[in-house]
C-alpha cells in the first residue's frame, strides 16, 4: 500500500488590527503565482454551517453577550464542524492549509488570565480535535495601541473591534505567553515593514514545505 503523507496547517494569528489579512492575502498571491496549491480557511467559520455560527458570534446587536462558556461552546461548535468536514479530510490527503486563526484564538481571546474558562474549553476541545495543532503558527505581534490606530481607521469593525485597551492587552499576553511555550508558534514583529514581513512568512512557510 501506498505511504499517504499527511497534509500541514499553518494558522495565522494576531490581536485584531495586527495586519493579518493583508499577510495573508499577500502569501496567498505569492503562493498562487508559484501554482503552489494551497486550500485558505478561516475561523469561526470555513465551512458553510460554521459560518452560520460566526455570524451569531459576530453579531453587531449591542444587547446580544453570550455568557463567556456559551461563547467558548460556540467557538468550538464551529471549530468542530471546519476540523469534521474541512481539515482533517484536508491532512488524511496530504493537503496545505492555512488558517486565518485557529486554537491560540480561542486561548488568547476567551481563556487568557481564567484558569476555570481555560480548563472549561480543554474538556471540550479534546475529544472533539482529538489535540489536533497546527505545524505552523504565525504570530503577527503589536502594541494594543497601534492596533486600535489601526481598527479605528476600518469603516467594516467586527464586534471584538470595538474592545479596548486593557482588552487587547490582555489577549496579546496571552498570545506571548502560548509563543512562549510553543515552538510551533513564530512571533514577528507586525510593525516591521509589509513586504519584509511577508519575505519573513514566505520564509517560514518554505522552510516548512520543503
Ligand atoms: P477576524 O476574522 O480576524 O476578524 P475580521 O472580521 O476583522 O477579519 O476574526 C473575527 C473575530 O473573532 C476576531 O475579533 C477574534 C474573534 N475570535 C475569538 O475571539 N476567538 C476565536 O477562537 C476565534 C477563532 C476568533
Amino acid at each position: 500500500m501506498q505511504n499517504r503523507v499527511r497534509g500541514t496547517l499553518i494558522s495565522f494569528e494576531g490581536i485584531d488590527g495586527s495586519g493579518k489579512s493583508t499577510q495573508i492575502e499577500l502569501i496567498k498571491k505569492y503562493l498562487h503565482k508559484n501554482k503552489k496549491k494551497v486550500l485558505f480557511t478561516r475561523e469561526p467559520g470555513g465551512t458553510l454551517e460554521a459560518e452560520l455560527i460566526r455570524k451569531l458570534l459576530l453579531s453587531k446587536n449591542k444587547k446580544i453577550k453570550f455568557d463567556n462558556k456559551t461563547e467558548i461552546l460556540l467557538l468550538l461548535a464551529a471549530r468542530y464542524e471546519h476540523y469534521k468536514k474541512l481539515i482533517e479530510p484536508a491532512i488524511t490527503n496530504g493537503k496545505i492549509i492555512i488558517c486565518d486563526r485557529f486554537i491560540d484564538s480561542t486561548l488568547a481571546y476567551q481563556c487568557t488570565g481564567n484558569n476555570e474558562l481555560k480548563e472549561f474549553y480543554f474538556q471540550i476541545s479534546k475529544p472533539l480535535i482529538n489535540n489536533f495543532v497546527p505545524d505552523l503558527t504565525i504570530l503577527l505581534d503589536i502594541s494594543p495601541t497601534k492596533a486600535l490606530e489601526r481598527i479605528n481607521k476600518r469603516k467594516n469593525k467586527n464586534k471584538y473591534d470595538n474592545k479596548n485597551l486593557s482588552f487587547f492587552s490582555n489577549v496579546r499576553k496571552g498570545y506571548n505567553e502560548l509563543a512562549k511555550n510553543n515552538s510551533r508558534i513564530q512571533k514577528l514583529n507586525a510593525l516591521n515593514d509589509k513586504s519584509i514581513l511577508a519575505e519573513k512568512i514566505r520564509k517560514l512557510i518554505f522552510n516548512l514545505l520543503k
